[in-house]
């Protein structure tokens, strides 16, 4: 019984691998515009890279077991809900005041350790305090030049 079970299931995987999300991958062209509005230390952009691009642009660096359904549908929820409230991508859509918005959630939630995402952190581990200051403070600089 347990046996058919455990084969049933290892089929089921097999069959699943033949579907997968979209991917997320645009390039990091799009994230220009963004980049050249805010001017970002490269050590500040190298942060955003590797720590937020993933799910708030339209570029994602997939990790290789991001390959493997259903672990590709989970990770597409987050990259599509992420980027429902913040896409770098589309920056140069947003209006003077949702920029400032976005970037006041993005210090309260860089500040509360709300972002990155837990279930990010675990694998690619976290932003340090120091980092997350540099990340905050340059958010704070932009803001003050929006307005
Ligand atoms: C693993 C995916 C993931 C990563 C990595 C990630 N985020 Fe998010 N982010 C989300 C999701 C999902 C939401 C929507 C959160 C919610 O409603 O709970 C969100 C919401 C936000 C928001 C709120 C926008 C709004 O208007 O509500 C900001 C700002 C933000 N993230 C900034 C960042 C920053 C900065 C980083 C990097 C330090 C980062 N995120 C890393 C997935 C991610």
């Amino acid at each position: 019984m347990i046996k058919k079970i455990g084969i049933s299931l290892i089929v089921l995987l097999v069959i699943a691998q033949f579907f997968r999300p979209d991917k997320n991958e645009s390039g990091y062209e799009t994230v220009v515009a963004f980049e050249s509005e805010t001017s970002p230390s490269p050590e500040i952009k190298a942060m955003l890279r590797a720590n937020c691009y993933d799910c708030h642009s339209a570029q994602t660096q997939y990790p290789w077991y991001a390959a493997i359904t259903p672990v590709s549908y989970w990770l597409a929820d987050h990259i599509e809900h992420g980027k429902g409230h913040f896409d770098v991508s589309v920056w140069d859509t947003y209006t003077n005041k949702k920029k400032d918005h976005k970037l006041e959630e993005l210090i309260e939630m860089v500040e509360d350790k709300t972002m990155p995402l837990d279930s990010y952190t675990w694998i690619h581990g976290d932003l340090s305090e120091e980092d997350a200051q540099k990340l905050i403070d340059w958010a704070k600089k932009v803001r003050s030049t929006l307005k």
